[in-house]
């Protein structure tokens, strides 16, 4: 589908109403001519990234393997595909360990999930070839499932865009991935991990959009804007929000929402994703500030104020405002949950470290990984499952293959990733639809590679 995806970009830039990719959300190189399949190249290997300008870091990272210049970025180059495509990644790993890749959010066949349960992991040297088709439109994103906590910190994550047939209209699009690292002042990744890091999630010094710190982002006065957000972090919280406007969320994780709300400020928990229209009002010249505000999610850590992610420098105004916003948005018909709805308690837990040697343990019913009782859960299974986090801090949760409804708040939408707040219970609804073996953790890599994750059987 190569040509047809050049054009499509090249001719909606023209038109403005395009993908903007300025802060390296490269498209992987397609060389399928079919315009319903995709076959592309990933390479996952050491590189060199400068965070800060003038200063690479020693990383790992992907790259697009059918690139002519086929240089490694981070984020990695990023699949773009539209619903219902077939995709094929030939797979590489040049790294000096095993990897796999899991597609964080796609609903793809249990033995393509590159998860731990999933696959052996692709040894130094060796390929593997992933296949699967694009079942749901919206952000995801694809990194490492074994040793994330340190896979995914070194740069090894990349995001994945699939189109549906009736996209909002607006004035430019932007993949915008969120991430914080820790940089020594040469400008390489520290290699110090705290056990503040091993508690909370590895704790960067410097935020990045896309691979960047601060980037400056042109833009158009007036503009329309959708911005698909996603947070790759290993534990760090955004809370986004554009100094006085406000942001009009259309989806997250799993697609569009039945309906649209508006918030001031965005938290997104690490593996999350949202969805948002902002309108770029203002005139040429301005200068607008995307930060991430404070987010409490526990464990007292402290209130750094306000810091800025990107500032969004207007130019010239757009020649016309954008076409009027669609009245229906996303088709999702609420799971039919009955009093009778089968429901599974998850519980989890966190155990500060024993002694100054020791690392903080996490559990899953008070079992850890990879010792978890897998869950066997019948093909086609509709299931509640109450979440309860008795612990001191937030835990993002995370259930691979399957999208589910979030229970008890107003919005109606699939999502694969939730965070649950400390001291509360959050309840999840999914019917578990694709058969296989899968996983389910928490988010914050350290807590998963520490116990926090299962199995789940499902058919
Ligand atoms: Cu984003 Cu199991 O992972
Ligand atoms: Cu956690």
């Amino acid at each position: 589908a190569l040509p047809i995806v050049i054009l499509l970009l090249a001719c909606r830039e023209g038109a403005e109403d395009g993908l903007v990719a300025p802060l390296g959300a490269v498209p992987l190189v397609d060389v399928d001519p079919d315009p319903d399949a995709i076959e592309v190249s990933v390479i996952a290997a050491p590189a060199s990234w400068a965070f800060l300008p003038g200063k690479p870091a020693e990383v790992w990272a992907y790259r697009d393997g059918n690139a002519e210049d086929a240089a490694a970025r981070v984020p990695g180059p990023m699949l773009l595909g539209k619903l219902g495509d077939r995709v094929t990644v030939h797979f590489r790993n040049e790294l000096p360990e095993p990897t796999t890749v899991h597609w964080h959010g796609l609903k793809v066949p249990a033995r393509h999930d590159g998860s731990n349960v999933s696959q052996t992991p692709v040894a130094p040297g060796e390929g593997f070839t992933y296949e699967f088709t694009l079942t749901d439109a919206g952000l995801f994103w694809f990194h490492p499932h074994v040793e994330a906590d340190a896979q995914i910190e070194r740069g090894l994550y990349a995001p994945i865009v699939v189109r549906g047939a009736d996209e909002v209209p607006v004035d430019a699009e932007r993949v915008l991935v969120l991430d914080d690292v820790k940089l020594e002042s040469s400008g390489l990744l520290s290699p110090t991990i705290t056990s503040l890091d091993l508690m909370v999630g590895r704790q960067g010094n410097v935020l990045l959009v896309n691979g960047e710190s601060q980037p400056r982002v042109e833009a158009r006065a007036g503009a329309r804007e959708r911005w698909r957000l996603l947070n790759t972090a290993n534990g760090t919280f955004f809370n986004v929000a554009l100094a006085g406007r406000s942001l009009r969320v259309i989806g997250w994780d799993g697609g569009l929402l039945a309906r649209p709300y508006e918030v001031e400020a965005l938290v997104i928990a690490p593996g999350e994703r949202y969805d948002v229209l902002v309108e770029l009002g203002g005139a040429a010249g301005d200068a607008i500030e995307l930060q991430t505000r404070h987010y409490d999610r526990g464990h007292d850590l402290p209130d750094p104020g306000p810091r800025r992610l990107a500032t969004f420098a207007l130019q010239a105004p757009v020649k016309a405002p954008a076409p009027a916003l669609p009245t229906r948005w996303g088709e999702v018909a609420a799971l039919p949950i009955t009093d009778a709805t089968p429901r599974r308690s998850i519980r989890l837990g966190e155990q500060a470290a024993a002694g100054p040697a020791d690392e903080p343990r996490f559990s899953i019913n008070d079992e850890q990984y990879p010792a978890v009782t897998p869950l066997a859960i019948g093909a086609e299974a509709l299931e509640i499952w109450e979440i309860e986090n008795g612990a001191e801090m937030d835990h993002p949760f995370h259930v691979h293959g399957v999208f589910f409804q979030v229970l008890d708040q107003p919005h109606l939408g699939w999502k694969d990733t939730v965070n649950v707040p400390r001291d509360a219970t959050v309840r999840i609804a999914a019917r578990f639809d694709n058969p296989g073996t899968w996983m389910y953790h928490c988010h914050i890599l350290e807590h998963a590679e520490r116990g926090m994750m299962g199995v789940l059987r499902v058919g």
